[in-house]
């Protein structure tokens, strides 16, 4: 029996978050959206954005509904388009959009909105997203949306390139059985946007030329342990980038601090872990939140420690997953 055909000009597309394995902070190029380094993420399969684009005739104006709630939001109509231009479209689209993750929490939900907004957009208008992934225009328009969202086009360690601005990935979700244990420390949006924050680091900083200068060290480095499948040296690198761009962040004028006492508690049990043997290694972005890398095997005992620190229902074990894909 043969599938019953989409209705032409809607797609829905799923895209998981990316976590930042060795971050992206600065920008080269603020019109581009080119970042100052380079980046490897890890994509995540049970945290993201599923997004519907219906190309309607009948719309005299582009409507974005956010979990279950419409808003306006001029990023989204870029994106559009940007889409349109590519794909010869005239129309305005209905998107409906809903988050598995918190929004403006730090937990990277800018990054999967955009990569699956752009990816469900494109297929509404016909396209195939393997070619979307191999065009440069596409790639652009997605880094417009969200510096780190191109990450999310591919699944498992994905790297951000700072030169062509362009994304490969590394390493399949298959390929190694990692886990991200994630402990959500704070509820609401987060207080300075990641575009703010690292337009005041780069300007004020003077840590920030520090930063630059010894990233392109630490990409080697997990590249490295990513070939050897060494998460002992991914987990020690994946560390030492967290610090050193939060370093960067707390010497800006005025500091940016984005962690709470929470964070704290969070990473003194992650060091206590490890004191215990358990491989565990901790990285945060522009939140509060705790992230930790750590083998399969050990989830369950990163998860219970955390628990201790995070909210009931709180602490999320991920997975790898796949990059965005269009849903049947
Ligand atoms: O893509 P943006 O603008 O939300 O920036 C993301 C920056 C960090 O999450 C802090 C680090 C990273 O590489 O994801």
């Amino acid at each position: 029996m043969s599938q019953p055909a989409r209705p032409a000009g809607t797609a829905t597309a799923w895209a998981g978050i990316n976590i930042a394995l060795v971050k992206y902070w600065g920008k080269r190029d603020t019109a581009r959206n080119l970042p100052a380094v380079s980046s490897l993420s890890l994509t995540l399969a049970e945290m993201g954005t599923r997004t519907t684009v219906t190309f309607d005739p009948s719309l005299t104006a582009d409507v974005f509904e956010l979990d279950g709630a419409v808003r306006d939001d001029p990023r989204v109509v870029a994106l559009l388009d940007g889409i349109r231009g590519l794909r010869r479209v005239e129309r305005h689209a209905r998107v409906v959009s809903r988050n598995h993750v918190p929004t403006a929490s730090g937990l990277a939900s800018s990054a999967s909105g955009a990569a699956a907004l752009a990816a469900a957009a494109w297929a509404a208008t016909g396209g195939d997203l393997a070619a979307a992934r191999a065009d440069r225009a596409f790639i652009e328009l997605v880094r417009r949306g969200s510096g780190s969202a191109p990450r999310s086009l591919y699944g498992g360690l994905v790297e951000l390139d700072r030169d062509s601005g362009g994304v490969r990935p590394v390493l399949s979700a298959g390929a190694w059985d990692l886990r991200m244990v994630v402990a959500r420390l704070a509820r609401g949006p987060k207080t300075t946007s990641s575009r703010e924050g690292m337009a005041r680091t780069a300007a004020t900083s003077p840590f920030y030329p520090a930063w630059v200068g010894s990233h392109p060290a630490d990409m080697v480095e997990a590249r490295e342990a990513i070939e050897g499948r060494d998460l002992p040296r991914l987990g020690a690198v994946m560390e030492r980038s967290t610090y050193k761009m939060h370093a960067a962040m707390l010497g800006a004028d005025p500091p940016l601090r984005y962690w709470n006492g929470r964070t704290l508690d969070a990473l003194d049990r992650v060091q206590a872990l490890r004191a215990a043997g358990v491989g565990a290694w901790a990285t945060m972005d522009a939140g509060p939140h705790v992230k930790v890398l750590c083998a399969a095997d050990d989830a369950e005992a990163v998860a219970a420690a955390l628990a201790e620190v995070a909210a009931p229902g709180d602490v999320t074990v991920a997975s790898a997953g796949p990059g965005a894909l269009i849903e049947p």
